[in-house]
């Protein structure tokens, strides 16, 4: 199967396939320096918690590439000024400092600007090989939860899209595909952005995995018709006590599976298990511009001057959780010790 591999670093510069433009168009674009790979995670060309983390390394290795100070002590002083500057770009994934902290921690352990810079390339390589290495591990430990028959519904997008390869959620689907299980997909259009409509549908159309799209306000009747078999989403950021960041309105869907007695599952990577903070309360909600809400595609579709709230994520309480899938394989409540330990095998 022909990968679809969002990032791709070349001759010392990042070629992102432009996920604003999708489904309409195939366009990559190209950051020449961190500040241009800062703006498209922004505005949202490169997006999905794992991928904006693989874009963030590339990112400070741009960044330390064009820094001509040899003065070691200096040099660190400015690359941590233009980390600083990266993991501002959204505040929800923590993927995105978690790549320029593991970026700058490297850096630091070096000892000369030379070899600083040789190996901070190699670190980011390394994290986007990675990234898709324990994709493929989290679909395979997903497998067993994956129904043969029935159906699963997922929301925004957490596929190859989103990481570097093979997705989160939608790896999980896939790897339930690839072993032969059959089961009827459902996506969300995960509105005001798009993320399922344009990206999600887009990548199971690739894949050949039939999908049906639906308006995000679907979801609770389909529940109650008994279409859907579970619920399986990406995360943004997970509190040590399993509270859960995603797109805005897993929530909802969680809370909806709850009632009607649907398994609801998270796929993320360990990276993106925020051990410092011990509840979802803590975790920063990006607010985006309220235009996307009144606006569709630059048409204007609520009253002029009118206000409107544009939260990007919201948190799901970990009680709502049946499991993680994580690279350390399927976490149950107690979230607290399942996670803990997954983390420390990591
Ligand atoms: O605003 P986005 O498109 O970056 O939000 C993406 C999500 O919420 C995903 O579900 C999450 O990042 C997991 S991606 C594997």
């Amino acid at each position: 199967m022909n990968e679809i591999r969002p990032i791709e670093w070349a001759n010392g510069t990042l070629r992102l396939l432009d996920q604003t433009r999708l489904p309409s168009e195939e366009v990559i674009v190209e950051a020449h320096g961190y500040l241009e790979a800062v703006n498209a995670i922004k505005t949202m060309q490169v997006r999905g918690a794992p991928a904006i983390g693989v874009t963030a390394a590339y990112a400070v290795v741009m960044a330390a590439r064009d820094l001509d100070i040899p003065d070691r002590s200096t040099f660190l002083q400015r690359l941590a000024k233009a980390g600083t500057e990266i993991k501002a770009a959204r505040p929800t994934a923590v993927n995105l400092m978690w790549a320029v902290d593991r970026m700058l921690d490297l850096a630091n352990s070096e000892t000369d600007t030379a070899r600083i810079k040789e190996r901070l390339l190699e670190e980011a390589v390394s994290i986007e090989k990675q990234d898709e290495e324990i994709n493929r591990r989290m679909g395979s430990h997903g497998i067993e939860l994956m129904p043969d028959g029935g159906s699963v519904l997922t929301h925004c997008n957490a596929g190859a899209l989103a990481t570097a390869a093979f997705g989160t959620a939608v790896g999980v689907i896939r790897a339930g595909w690839e072993d032969g299980k059959r089961f009827k997909v459902f996506n969300t259009e995960t509105r005001p952005f798009l993320q399922g409509a344009r990206l999600t549908a887009w990548e199971f159309k690739k894949l050949g995995i039939p999908s049906t799209l639906v308006v995000d306000s679907a979801a609770g009747m389909l529940m109650h018709r008994g279409e859907i078999g579970c619920v399986i989403t990406g995360a943004d950021r997970i509190a040590a006590n399993g509270d859960t960041a995603n797109k805005i309105g897993t929530y909802t869907l969680a809370v909806l599976a709850k009632e009607n007695g649907i398994p609801f599952y998270v796929a993320a990577p360990i990276s993106t298990v925020d051990m410092s903070l011990s509840n979802g309360d803590e975790i920063e909600i990006e607010e985006r511009n309220s235009s996307e809400v009144t606006e569709f595609r630059g048409i204007q579709v609520a009253p002029e001057g009118i206000e409107a709230l544009n939260p990007g994520f919201d948190v799901t309480p970990a009680r709502y959780v049946t499991a993680f899938v994580t690279e350390a394989g399927v976490a149950r409540p107690p979230f607290i010790e399942s996670l803990d330990l997954a983390v420390k095998s990591a």
